[in-house]
């Protein structure tokens, strides 16, 4: 039976995490459980910093960027000692069962808990880049997309006032989501991601086509494998002589106070998160797909690839 749950955020951090510790926090309490926060992610595992949450601690953070747990992406939870110093801990302090927030590598960590040491584990999908099989969307995607998109309204504004080109690269490590859904809504000339090959001649086509003197708008994943804004404009330039400015927006998508959307579905993640460890269930990811709570194999999150849907990608060379 379930008394005493944990709960933690790791990897990098997403707007919404704040809300979530919340909901767990306030369900968990309704369930007549204790929920306590692990500060730090893994490595504050396995250095024991673990704090009781109440009320009192989850109040006037559902607004809050960041993580009021703090995170890390902890290198020593990733050899088999820190795994055991990890779980040494979770047992000192009589945890139940876990909740992981975070991303891939948060999900890896986690199926070790439970396929090595049998400690109950659930994950919820806590990242900006929206890269996790299983959900429709994760914790943080859309603040993130949202703080992009008004940057690169501003960004658009000087590039038209000039006639200037633009590569403008925006998160998303591996994965076109962000990229995408950012093109689409700024009304971008191109769109680059790393799940597609970048077509440098295309794409010079595209910029002619525009009108050299004319604002050109090019959004690029950071994972494009022509090496992210730069490597593309540097191609541009080396191949056509054209130059172009670049702007990476970087961790400013990480942070800044979540939408409604991003609160709401960290809430209803959070609560199902509960639910599922107090039901058994473990070594699967809470996501939520067409308005369904799913439970995904933790494994499956990582393995099967989450596409970006190709109707996005018609749709942003159509609108050009
Ligand atoms: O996974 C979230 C993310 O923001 C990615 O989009 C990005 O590639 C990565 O984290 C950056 O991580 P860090 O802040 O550790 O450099």
């Amino acid at each position: 039976m379930m008394k005493r749950i944990a709960l933690f955020t790791s990897g990098g951090d997403a707007p919404g995490m704040n809300a979530h510790i919340r909901a767990i926090e306030r369900v968990g309490g309704k369930r007549g459980l204790e929920v306590v926060g692990i500060i730090g992610g893994y490595s504050g595992m396995i250095s024991g910093h673990f704090e009781v949450l109440d009320r009192i601690r989850t109040a006037n953070i559902i607004d809050r960027g960041g993580t009021v747990l703090k995170t890390s992406r902890c290198e020593e939870f990733f050899n088999p000692d820190g795994r055991v110093k990890a779980v040494e801990q979770l047992r000192a302090h009589g945890i139940d069962g876990v909740i992981a927030c975070g991303g891939d590598g948060t999900f890896h960590g986690a199926h070790l808990l439970w396929t090595e040491h049998q400690i109950p584990v659930v994950g919820t999908p806590g990242t900006i880049d929206n890269d996790l099989a299983g959900t429709d969307y994760t914790i943080g995607y859309d603040t993130a997309i949202n703080t992009a998109a008004q940057a690169i309204d501003k960004i658009r504004d000087t590039a038209d006032s000039h006639g200037r080109l633009f590569f403008i690269e925006v998160m998303g490590r591996h994965a076109g989501f962000i990229a995408m859904d950012v093109g689409i809504a700024c009304g971008a000339e191109y769109v680059a991601v790393p799940e597609t090959i970048t077509d440098i001649d295309e794409l010079y086509q595209r910029i002619i086509a525009q009108g050299v003197d004319k604002r050109t708008v090019v959004i690029v994943g950071e994972g494009d494998e022509l090496g992210g804004a730069l490597g593309i404009s540097k191609k541009i330039e080396e191949r056509y002589g054209m130059s172009s400015k670049v702007s990476v927006l970087g961790h400013i998508q990480r942070g800044g106070s979540p939408t409604v959307r991003d609160r709401v579905l960290a809430s209803r993640l959070g609560a199902a998160a509960v639910d599922a460890l107090i039901a058994g269930k473990t070594d699967v990811m809470i996501g939520e797909m067409a308005s369904a709570i799913t439970y995904v194999p933790l494994e499956d999150t990582w393995k099967n690839r989450k596409p970006v849907p190709t109707y996005l990608a018609e749709l942003a060379s159509i609108l050009v």
